[in-house]
């Protein structure tokens, strides 16, 4: 795809980093389970937690398809470190963004970008995954503040941040149509980490059960209208859907340079397994179906950069590289043979961290269903 020099400059700075702070952690990020707090300073330094946040809220000005590639590059060495920032990018940063006040952008923004805080977002429950709208979270309007009680499950982030975008019902309905969105920091009295996830992938990205025990929200804390919340957080998903689709293209991206090193590297029969058509093909297959999840990704996120319609887009994006992400992983084990199934080489991780990205904002079975309802009513 030919783009602007200037979005070639913002991907060599992301590789380099990503090559030189990151990949020689992604082992140890996997194994130890978590990410150590300096490479989180280091994704500060280089503004690569505000990446997409205006300059005058501390941010470095980006556009979306620049923060998709920050995403990408992260994800080709480890795919925890670049949901840690796609959350707290896609998911805190971007609904305060859009629908905050002036004074919560200046709030929070500057605290965000900065990376001296985390954010999160909290939507699902233990009995609302895919149903969002059935949440049961509670917002109690107590006159000069609300008041928050109920479970949140799948957090991202949840150990780590400080600020949560949180959406709970502020009037009981058995739909979506009574949702509120709040911000809310961590540090509130009431608000605590219940339980951690042990995952099949991305093991270094925390995931959490998180309680709400009667914690007091202020109520300028109010996020958008209230009870227009469940727009908010699909508006939300839209975009991160993009930013999670660039991370499967990273985890795909990845897994190809490593097979495509390794098959001419090693000898079978007397020459390098590179030389058999059997690896070739699966070579050219995994070349073009990741520059196919590039171009969709690109594009959505063009879209939103211009303020155009992006909701299909994105979920094509999503849907297209999380599968494309899970083929790769899979043949790159095939290519490594023995090799790939074993720890000592890197490929069974990225064949791991694939997985959730067919799984997490929006299964791969939710992006159909928001792709064919678009495509329903372009015709109506
Ligand atoms: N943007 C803005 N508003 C939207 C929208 C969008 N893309 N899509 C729907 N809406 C609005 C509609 O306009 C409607 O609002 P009004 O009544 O005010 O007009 C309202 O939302 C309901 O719309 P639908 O009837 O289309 O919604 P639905 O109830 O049928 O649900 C769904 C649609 C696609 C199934 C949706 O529920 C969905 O996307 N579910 C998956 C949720 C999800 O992705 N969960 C995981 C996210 S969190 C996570 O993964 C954790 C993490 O930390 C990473």
């Amino acid at each position: 795809m030919i783009l602007d020099e200037s979005y070639n400059e913002v991907r060599d700075m992301v590789a380099r980093f990503s090559d030189q702070e990151v990949a020689p952690l992604a082992e140890s990020i996997d194994r130890d389970h978590a990410i150590p707090k300096e490479l989180i300073a280091k994704l500060a330094e280089n503004g690569l937690l505000g990446s997409y946040v205006p300059e005058e809220y501390g941010g470095a000005g980006m556009d979306y398809l620049s923060y998709a590639m920050i995403i990408e590059e992260l994800s080709r060495n480890c795919a925890s470190t670049g949901v840690l920032v796609s959350a707290h990018t896609s998911l805190c940063i971007w609904p305060i963004l859009e629908f905050g006040t002036e004074e919560q952008k200046k709030k929070y923004l500057p605290k965000l970008a900065s990376g001296e805080w985390i954010g999160c977002f909290c939507l699902s429950e233990p009995n609302a995954g895919t149903d969002a709208g059935s949440l049961t979270t509670f917002a109690t309007d107590m006159g000069d503040h609300w008041e928050i009680n109920g479970t949140k499950n799948w957090i991202t982030n949840g150990k780590e941040a400080d600020v949560a975008v949180v959406f709970a019902k502020s009037e009981k309905t058995d739909n979506y149509k009574g949702i509120s969105a709040f911000i809310v920091e961590t540090a509130s009295e009431g608000f605590s980490i219940i339980k951690q996830e042990e995952k099949l992938g991305i093991a270094g990205s925390s995931t959490c059960s998180l309680a709400f025990d009667k914690v007091k929200i202020p109520k300028e804390n109010l996020l958008g209208q209230e009870k227009k919340g469940f727009r908010i957080a699909m508006a939300t998903l839209d975009g991160g859907r993009i930013g999670i689709a660039a991370q499967a293209l990273g985890i795909a991206e990845g897994a190809f340079r490593y097979a495509r090193r390794y098959a001419t590297e090693r000898v079978q029969f007397g020459s390098p397994i590179a030389s058999l058509q059997a690896i070739q093909f699966k070579i050219a297959d995994m070349s073009t179906k990741i520059a196919a999840s590039r171009h969709l990704i690109y594009h959505a996120s063009m879209l939103k950069d211009r303020k155009l319609p992006y909701s299909k887009e994105g979920a094509q994006a999503k849907l297209f590289a999380a599968e494309t992400a899970m083929w790769t992983t899979t043949q790159g084990i095939q290519v490594l043979g023995g090799n790939g199934y074993t720890k000592e080489y890197p490929m069974e991780r990225y064949f791991r961290d694939a997985k959730i990205t067919e799984i997490y904002e929006g299964t791969s079975e939710i992006q159909r269903v928001v792709i064919a309802t678009s495509e329903f009513k372009s015709i109506s």
